[in-house]
């Protein structure tokens, strides 16, 4: 590599580190939340990797269980006894 191209090499690490400063800044200024809805990027990055820490025979499972009118309303009973005190009685986390 000669000298010139050096000087490219430097330019380029400089803009990524200015970058990256400037990201970093961002992202600290904002500070963190569990709050926050997340960003496309997060919300992308975390499915990805909840998806690899499900094993793959458990992501392939099929539910044993056919659904029918009967076996769904046991099945909302049931939730509603023993789930719903925590996940609210439709799921959604709030009592
Ligand atoms: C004592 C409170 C409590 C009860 C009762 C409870 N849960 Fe949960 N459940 C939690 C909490 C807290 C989490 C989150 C755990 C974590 O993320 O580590 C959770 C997580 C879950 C998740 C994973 C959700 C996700 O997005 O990953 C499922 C599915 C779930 N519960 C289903 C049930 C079912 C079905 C029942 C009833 C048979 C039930 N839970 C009863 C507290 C409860």
């Amino acid at each position: 590599m000669n000298r010139g191209n050096y000087k490219y090499l430097i330019l380029i690490v400089l803009i990524a580190v200015a970058g990256v400063s400037l990201w970093g800044w961002t992202v600290l200024s904002r500070g963190f939340s569990a709050r926050d809805e997340p960003g496309s990027t997060e919300a992308f990055v975390a499915g990805r990797m909840r998806r690899m820490a499900i094993p793959r025979t458990a992501r392939d499972a099929k539910n044993p269980v056919a659904a029918s009118p009967e076996v769904i309303s046991g099945a909302m009973k049931h939730f509603a006894d023993h789930c719903a005190i925590c996940h609210a009685n439709d799921g959604a986390g709030k009592r």
